[in-house]
Order: C-alpha cells, then structure tokens, then sequence
C-alpha cells in the first residue's frame, strides 16, 4: 500500500537561481572539504573550536540510536525518579534494579556522558541537568517510551520510506490513514493514544495559555479534544469560557469521564463527531485547533479550515497551535534538528505532514481567514502559534 503524498512548498527565494547565498554555500562547501584547512584549523587557537564543533555534531548524527537508547534504558529502570529522591552509588542502584554491577555501569556512565545524569559525592550519581525533566515530567518519559514504535518501523530508512504506512506506528493512530480505519478501531487503540496526547500536552498547554489572550471571547470549541486536558486547563485559566469538546465519538467518552473527575462539566458541552463527515457546532466565538492539523493531508486540512470558519460568527477566531517546520530565515542560524522527527514520525503514523508557519498561513487564507497573525511563543520546538480571524465585512 502506498498513499500521496502532498509537497512541501518550498520559499520562493530557493527557486531563484544563483543568489548569494548559493555562491556563499559553495564556497562553504570548497572550505569545509579542503584536508589543508582542517588540519590548519586545527593547529589554531581560534578556529579549532569550529573545527571540533562540526565534528562533534556529526559524531552525535552517528550515534543518535545509541544515545536514545541509553535514555530508554534509564527510563525503564526508573532510575530518573530514584535518583531524584535521592543519589545512590553503583551497588545501591544495582541492587535495586536487580542488575549486575559491570553491565549497570556502562549505562550510568553513558548517561552521565549525554548530561542525563551526573557524578556526585562518595562515588554517587545524581539527576544532570537533562534527567530533571525526565524525573518530573511523565508526559516526555511516556514519548520516549512511545518512540520505540517509529524506530522499529524506521530500521530500514529507505524501506521505511516506500512502505511507511505498514507499520506499528500508523497502527497505533486509527484516525490517521484512512477515514474507515477510525470507525473499526477497538475503543482501547482510542484510549492508548489519547492517554499519550494527554501525558504529553502540558507543555503545549502552557505555551498557548502563557501566549493568548482570551479575554475577548466567551466560548471555546476545542476541535480534536482528546482527552479534554486543554479545555480543562484553558477553562480554568479563564474562568469566564464556556467550552465545547468536539472529537470522535470514543474519544468524547474519554473525554467526558476527564472532566468529570476535574470537577468541570457545567463548563463543557460534548459533540462527537468526525470533522471529515460531520459539520462542527457553531455558538463558539474561538476554535482551538491544538495539534491536529498536521496528521492529516492538505485536502483534508482545507476542508476542516473551511467548516472551522462556518462555524464561527463574523469576527470570531481560530487559534492553531502545533510543532511546525522550520523556515528559510531561520535555517540561515543553523538547522534545527526537531524537523528530521516530526517529518519521520508523522509519515510513519499516516498521511499527514510538518509544516511551516507560512504554509499553514496560506490554507487559513485559502480557507477566508484574515488578520492571519503567527503569535511569538517563549518554546516554539512544543508548538507555534497561529491566530486567524473571520472577516466582519459582509461577503
Ligand atoms: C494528535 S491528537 C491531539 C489531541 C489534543 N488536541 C492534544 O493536543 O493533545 C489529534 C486528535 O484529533 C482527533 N481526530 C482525528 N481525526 C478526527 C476526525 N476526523 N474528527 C474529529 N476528531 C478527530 C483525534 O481523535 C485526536 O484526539
């Protein structure tokens, strides 16, 4: 089996021919292949670290399975959550993890080397300044763990590549490869992956409601709710936000027992539905759409921006919030690496795509959108912002 699927448009300035910035990374390139030069480099105080830079990176490229491994390793042992108690030496924490003390130490020692964890007094390890996170925040530890699906599929990169949709990773997502695979799933795949968004959507949550101001509004409707984590936390954030839960039928059920136990379903209306059949409720004046867009096709993504501004009043606004793909300016200050993941992870789990703030600015326009505003956010790898709104002239 195989879907299309749809291409990233590329800035316009990289179709013009033979600009600067080509001549520029030409002569780049003639630099960093030249023997001569990195061996001079080398023997220079002030260009070695450079040098030594570049290599390390590359060196990190190479080993990146080994590193997530190590990180997996720990995870599994709960050696995070043990060592932020309190630090322990090789033979306490091998007792604990019931493991022999030689084979223990390579993985202690190759997490102290990634910053995971670090060396302290009387020969004992502590939490470094990476294992903190991975110690207080569940949601990161349950992606990591969640990570070994897209590697399993990702052994063969290029057959990974003609065949991605066969794997444990686009079975894990019954909504994302086709529209029938969603009615079929068993309610426990719909519980799997919802529990994994919730676990893992604090951080995105605390980036769209340390960035938006929702003062104008008096009604939210969270399209694709999940579990209803954000609508909980946006509800109490604003206490003054009345807001409807719209996702598949399964999930709202989820969804329900969620706000319940939150104390919040006075504030919450539900309507399950899918939004490739269903139209959405209207009575909202702002629509979250919170990680959402970029599982699903351009096609698809049209049509529910569409039936997102049919639903709102004159004025009324659609908030999107999700991981997005790096842009032209910013690769000029380096690559970022987050990319390359969601590119991957979101080909192995169905058809949809990474995409860039302006990309997806184009389809709110295409959509009716105006006043299209790409909102700065203090953490932009957990998600980016982009506001629209619907225009008060009359058609
Ligand atoms: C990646 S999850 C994000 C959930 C939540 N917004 C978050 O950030 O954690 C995508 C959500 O969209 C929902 N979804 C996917 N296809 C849908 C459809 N056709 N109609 C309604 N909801 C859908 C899924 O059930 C899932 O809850």
């Amino acid at each position: 089996m195989n879907q299309n699927l749809d291409l990233a448009t590329l800035p316009t300035s990289l179709k013009a021919g033979n600009s600067w910035h080509d001549r520029f990374s030409q002569w780049l390139e003639r630099l960093y292949a030249s023997p001569k030069l990195y061996s001079f480099s080398l023997t220079n105080p002030f260009t070695r670290w450079v040098t030594r830079r570049r290599t390390q990176k590359l060196f990190d490229l190479m080993a990146g399975f080994v590193h997530t491994q190590v990180m997996l390793g720990c995870i599994r042992l709960n050696l995070f959550k043990m060592l932020h108690q309190a630090p322990a030496d090789l033979k306490q924490i091998a007792q604990r993890v019931n493991m022999p003390e030689p084979v223990l130490q390579r993985l202690l020692l190759s997490a102290v080397s990634l910053g995971l964890l670090e060396y302290r007094s009387q020969s004992r390890f502590g939490l470094g300044p990476l294992g903190v996170p991975l110690a207080t925040h569940d949601g990161i530890a349950a992606m990591i763990e969640h990570n070994h699906l897209l590697y399993a599929d990702m052994q063969d990169p290029l057959g990974f590549l003609s065949n991605a949709w066969q794997g444990s990773m686009a079975a894990y997502w019954p909504y994302a490869h086709d529209a029938q695979a969603a009615t079929r799933a068993a309610q426990d795949k719909f519980s799997r992956y919802s529990d994994l968004m919730a676990a893992s959507q604090g951080f995105v949550v605390e980036e769209i409601l340390s960035t938006y101001f929702f003062g104008e509004h008096q009604c939210v409707l969270d399209v694709g709710a999940g579990k209803g984590r954000f609508a909980c936390d946006m509800a109490a954030h604003a206490p003054h936000l009345q807001v409807k839960l719209f996702d598949l039928p399964p999930v709202l059920e989820l969804a329900k027992n969620n706000v319940q136990q939150r104390g919040m379903s006075d504030r919450m209306s539900f309507y399950p539905g899918s939004f490739l059949h269903d139209e959405l409720p209207k009575g909202a004046d702002l629509v979250t759409l919170v990680r959402v867009a970029h599982d699903h096709p351009d096609d698809v993504v049209k049509q529910l921006l569409q039936k997102i501004h049919a639903a709102l009043p004159l004025g009324g606004v659609l908030l999107l919030a999700e991981p997005m793909a790096q842009t032209l300016s910013e690769s000029y200050s380096g690559p970022t690496q987050s990319d390359a993941y969601f590119h991957f992870y979101l080909l192995a789990m169905g058809a949809g795509r990474l995409r860039t703030p302006e990309e997806i600015m184009h389809l709110m326009a295409e959509a009716g959108f105006g006043q299209i505003e790409h909102l700065p956010n203090a953490m932009p790898i957990h998600a980016q912002l982009i506001v629209g709104r619907k225009s008060k002239c009359l058609p």
